[in-house]
């Protein structure tokens, strides 16, 4: 057979150079797959899923709206041959989806994944932490916005007790799960909690970050008054705790990193709204229904599983789909709000049904 028309091996195609893996509109890779594996959760956090809009009997998605375990495989293994090596498991709260220790052990699989972790409100590792460790998940983040009761309580939407928390997070230690802590910041709410929580997890040894409040979905009464900048944040606790900055860890990372300076903690501030790094954006959300994401500002998805459902594509095809999609991405959300006065546009997908 001629050179110029032989087919690669499924071999050459694993190996195939990076260069050949499929680049978005704006030369940006897929490097990173955040997954949600439920639109449900057991909190109601104001800035995610307010109660007063959601309560209990939100329209979720039925059972068989959601994207099955196997279907997810395949739709991961497709994102792996495009050049995905981190996966994050979101939810809602992933940990209420029926069968994810049995979906991370399937995982292991993907030897070309590199990092598998998972975004969880922390609530229910006191009785899953040992069990996602031998399934092969390497660490957690959890989410935890304040150590004040009152203050947690009402931000949580379920006046859950930090103290739930912070058992989720030792039960993660003690299975050998590494653990990063996320707060969100929102002016009035929690601020009051920058320093407590800074204090706390220095202590602890464990990676705090703090993120700006985000416009994400429609319901979170977002406002520009009610971020608070990360340079403010910065300020706050370098008035009390000295750091220097930590050179980011790979192209695209979220967090903008710093250490103290006595202990050599670290923590972090993700300034999605002040600084916005869409440059390097090298994220895809699949939601809990299969629908890829190529923003987390996005008002639509594409229906991955839809497609897979009618159609029945072979994997070849799948991979087709998703290289395709991705090389018309152009989204930079972020960076277009700061140059725009108006945050005004069509209705956003809500950050629960997507995933942090
Ligand atoms: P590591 O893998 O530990 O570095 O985590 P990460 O940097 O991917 O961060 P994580 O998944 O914990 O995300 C933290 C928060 O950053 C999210 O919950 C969002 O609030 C925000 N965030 C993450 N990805 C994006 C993004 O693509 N765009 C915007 N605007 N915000 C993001
Ligand atoms: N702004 C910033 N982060 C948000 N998250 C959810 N809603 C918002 C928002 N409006 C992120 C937080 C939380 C994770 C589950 O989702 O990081 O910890
Ligand atoms: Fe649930 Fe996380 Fe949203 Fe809070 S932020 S309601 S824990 S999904
Ligand atoms: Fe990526 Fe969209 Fe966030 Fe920009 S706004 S960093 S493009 S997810």
């Amino acid at each position: 057979m001629p050179e110029t028309t032989k087919r690669p091996t499924s071999h050459e195609r694993r190996t195939a150079p990076e260069a050949a893996l499929p680049s978005d509109a704006l030369g940006r890779p897929v490097h990173d797959l955040r997954v949600s594996l439920t639109d449900r959760c057991n909190l109601r956090c104001t800035y995610c899923m307010p109660a007063e809009v959601f309560g209990n009997d939100h329209a979720f998605l039925r059972k068989e709206e959601l994207i099955s375990l196997t279907e997810l495989d395949r739709i991961i293994g497709a994102f792996v041959r495009c050049g995905v090596r981190k996966l994050r498991i979101t939810g809602g709260e992933p940990l209420l989806r029926p069968g994810v220790v049995k979906f991370l052990e399937r995982l292991r699989k993907f030897e070309l994944l590199e990092d598998v972790a998972m975004t969880t409100n922390g609530l229910l590792l006191p009785s899953f932490a040992q069990r996602l460790a031998e399934a092969g998940l390497r660490r957690v983040t959890v989410s935890l916005d304040a150590l004040d009761p009152a203050v947690f309580g009402a931000m949580n939407g379920r006046g859950k007790h930090p103290d739930l928390v912070l058992a989720g997070i030792a039960a993660a230690l003690a299975a050998g799960l590494g653990v990063k802590v996320n707060m969100v910041v929102q002016r009035g709410m929690n601020d009051s909690q920058i320093l407590p929580m800074a204090r706390h997890f220095k202590e602890s040894g464990i990676t705090l970050r703090f993120i700006e409040f985000m416009d994400v979905g429609n319901v979170n009464g977002w406002r520009p008054e009610s971020v608070v900048g990360g340079r403010d944040i910065l300020n706050l606790i370098g008035s009390e705790m000295p750091f220097e900055p930590v050179s980011p860890a790979y192209r695209g990372e979220v967090a903008g990193r710093f250490r103290y300076l006595d202990d050599q903690v670290e923590f972090g501030i993700i300034t999605s709204v002040t600084s916005p790094f869409c440059g390097d954006c090298t994220r895809a959300r699949l939601s809990a229904d299969g629908r890829l994401f190529t923003c987390l500002f996005a008002t639509q998805g594409h229906d991955l599983l839809g497609e897979i459902r009618a159609r029945n594509p072979d994997d070849e095809e799948l991979y087709g789909m998703i290289a395709g999609l991705w090389r018309a991405r152009s989204d930079r959300y972020s960076e277009l709000r700061a140059l725009s006065a108006s945050g005004e546009g069509p209705p956003k997908v809500e950050m629960s049904f997507i995933g942090g």
